[in-house]
């Protein structure tokens, strides 16, 4: 039997994010095992830096539940993320997760092709910031099939369904989130990673930096992307990156450690860290 995974991003109980997930969730027509995590009940610390996870097969060397939640995630046939905006940007817990995720090539394997559909509930209209852009990143990095991006209009808990459209919307995607190919981005978002913020570069240039790709910008017209770049979000430059060039860094470091320990030893005696 399939298993499926709702990761909710958000505390509300019974919030937008959690609806959302669930309708998508009940309307899968596939014999499905069903689980749900929701993040922020999950112990999740932030990444110490330690680059033991390229090391070891075996996961992250810290003690809380991120290694619980990879193996839900690379268990799951499908994964269905709920995560609202805060701030101009996703909940923080979803950002928690993805800096854990370093050695995530080492999850490719289980994770690579499997469907996943990321679900936005927002509150103010034109407040969603660089949210979708930062979310994109897991499901990328993990090399999952990103079948849809859905950003929902929805301020108070359970208002997302208020709406009949959005139910509908939702049912539907529960019935293809194992028949549909990838999503196609829009003309006024990048080709490659579906990101919709651009950096502007000099001579009417622009770059997406998310995956890095390259383009130009006439005044009044879609961005234009050369075909056949590769992203730095692809397996192949992920790999180069993360089990490449990091680890080249790691080797590095011993190799200048006494140089890096002299520069900082002059800020060593300033001791004014505090704490509540
Ligand atoms: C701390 C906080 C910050 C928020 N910041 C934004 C924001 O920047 N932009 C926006 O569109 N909505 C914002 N919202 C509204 C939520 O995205 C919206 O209410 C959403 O439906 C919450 O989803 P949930 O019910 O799953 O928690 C914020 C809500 C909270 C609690």
């Amino acid at each position: 039997m399939r298993k499926v995974l709702g990761l909710v991003v958000s505390n509300r109980k019974l919030g937008n994010s959690e609806l959302l997930v669930k309708e998508i969730m009940l309307n899968i027509p596939e014999d499905c095992q069903f689980e749900l995590i929701r993040l922020p009940d999950m112990k999740i610390e932030s990444c110490i830096a330690c680059y033991k996870c390229l090391e070891y097969d075996n996961g992250c060397v810290k003690q809380d539940d991120f290694n619980f939640v990879m193996e839900k995630i690379t268990q799951a046939d499908a994964l269905i993320i709920g995560v609202p905006v805060y701030l101009l940007g996703p909940q923080g817990c979803y950002k928690m997760l993805c800096d854990r995720l370093v050695a995530g090539f080492k999850y490719h394997p289980y994770t690579a092709g499997k469907p996943c559909i990321i679900v936005v509930p927002y509150g103010t209209r034109r407040w969603e910031g660089y949210t979708r852009a930062a979310l994109l990143v897991m499901p990328h990095l993990l090399q999952m099939k990103i079948v849809d991006y859905w950003p929902v209009f929805a301020t108070l808990p359970g208002e997302s369904f208020i709406n009949e459209a959005n139910r509908e919307y939702a049912r539907n995607l529960g019935k293809r989130v194992f028949q549909s190919g990838p999503f196609v981005p829009g003309p006024w978002e990048c080709p490659y990673c579906g990101s919709d913020l651009f950096r502007l570069l000099p001579g009417n240039k622009i770059e997406c930096p998310m995956c890095g790709i390259a383009g130009d910008l006439q005044s009044g017209r879609q961005p234009n992307f050369a075909p056949d770049q590769e992203c730095r979000l692809s397996e192949h430059q992920i790999l180069e990156h993360f089990d490449g060039w990091v680890r080249e860094m790691k080797t590095k470091f011993f190799e200048k450690k006494d140089q890096l320990k002299t520069v900082q030893k002059g800020y060593k005696e300033f001791d004014w860290w505090i704490k509540p």
